[in-house]
């Protein structure tokens, strides 16, 4: 940058979330860089960086003449839709998002293999006594998604002795696991799985695709009982009126949903009455904004020296 040239300007629209964690970083590995939290912004000011999370349509409106859109999470939904401008759009690819939501898979899929829900009813009545308990090798896990989340959730359950198998759009021969792909090979690997973890995108492809037809070919013959369903992908990829039926009639044992067609939830569902549903609110994996904003920022100054971006979404395919 030559003296007296202002840098490229960011703009950060963080929907929900608050923006000036976000901005704060920036500003303080970048001072001499212009960075505006929406609706804070002067109506001809006109950003060469999106930063955003659900952004309004105004922001959206003021960002026609930016260079690189970068979402705050690793899912782009919230973006895809939107009349943006063709330029890239760019999601987290983050180890410490990532250590997140395999900590949460890991936790759920815990839960219901070592049947913790059972024992906190047992404690409830003070009641001692041991369930049969079988050793992980026998619980078939399958996960929805072989991206960045899915893979290292299949390692971390991989580690402690599951059977992982992964279902991917695309054959993705070295995830190191029995892999499926493709609508063809859907129905083989829900055959074959005991635990199903979806960290699928929300797409036009995956849309609705966790319903009653499907939660019916899981495997029966498992050691838990019956097919445990484990989202922490989209809620719209889900079916909650399904998963509900599903949850009482005995085609699924048990669940743990974090995300929600919509979000909150509304208290009236009758969903947070299930006692074999565990609800978390969208919290498996949260962006860090001190971490991801020091990494979007390494990343447009990158840019900016002309190497590429890492994280580019396929903006026809919907991720
Ligand atoms: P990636 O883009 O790295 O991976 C997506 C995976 O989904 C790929 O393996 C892809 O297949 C597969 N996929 C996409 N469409 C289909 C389809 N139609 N049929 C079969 N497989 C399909 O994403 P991440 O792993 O980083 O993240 C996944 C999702 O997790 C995000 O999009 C977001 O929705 C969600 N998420 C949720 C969070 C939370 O807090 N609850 C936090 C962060 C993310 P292929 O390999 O062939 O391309
Ligand atoms: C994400 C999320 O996509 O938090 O990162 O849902």
């Amino acid at each position: 940058m030559s003296a007296g040239t202002a840098k490229p300007s960011i703009l950060i629209a963080s929907g929900p979330w608050a923006a000036a964690p976000w901005a704060e970083t920036i500003r303080a590995r970048d001072p001499d860089r212009p960075v505006h939290c929406w609706p804070d912004v002067s109506a001809d000011f006109r950003p060469r960086y999106l930063l955003a999370w659900k952004p309004p349509a105004e922001a959206v409106a003021a960002a026609r003449d930016v260079a690189v859109v970068f979402s705050l999470g690793a899912g782009v939904d919230h973006l895809v839709h939107l009349d943006l401008p063709e330029v890239p759009i760019v999601r987290i690819i983050d180890d410490d998002l990532t250590g997140r939501m395999t900590e949460w898979v890991t936790l759920q899929v815990l839960l219901h293999h070592r049947q913790q829900r059972a024992y906190d009813r047992l404690q409830a009545k003070a009641e001692w006594r041991e369930l049969r308990q079988a050793p992980a090798g026998e619980v078939r896990v399958g996960i929805m998604g072989l991206g960045v989340l899915g893979r290292a959730a299949a390692d971390a359950l991989k580690h402690l002795g599951f059977a992982v198998a992964g279902w991917s759009r695309t054959p993705r021969p070295d995830a190191g696991i029995a892999t499926f792909h493709g609508t063809d090979g859907l129905d083989a690997f829900l055959a074959r799985t005991d635990i199903l973890v979806c960290l699928l995108p929300l797409t036009p492809a995956t849309e609705g695709l966790l319903d009653d037809a499907l939660f019916r070919k899981l495997a029966r013959d498992g050691p838990l009982g019956g097919p445990v369903l484990i989202n922490a992908g989209r809620g719209g990829v889900q079916n909650e009126d399904d998963i509900a039926r599903a949850l009482t009639d005995g085609t699924l044992i048990g669940a743990s949903l974090d995300v929600f067609c919509e979000e909150p939830l509304d208290p009236a569902s009758p969903l947070w009455r299930l006692d074999n549903l565990v609800i978390t609110p969208h919290v498996s994996a949260p962006s860090a904004p001190a971490t991801l904003a020091a990494a979007i920022h390494a990343q447009i100054v990158d840019y900016e020296a002309g190497k590429p971006l890492r994280g580019v979404i396929d903006r026809t395919a919907w991720y």
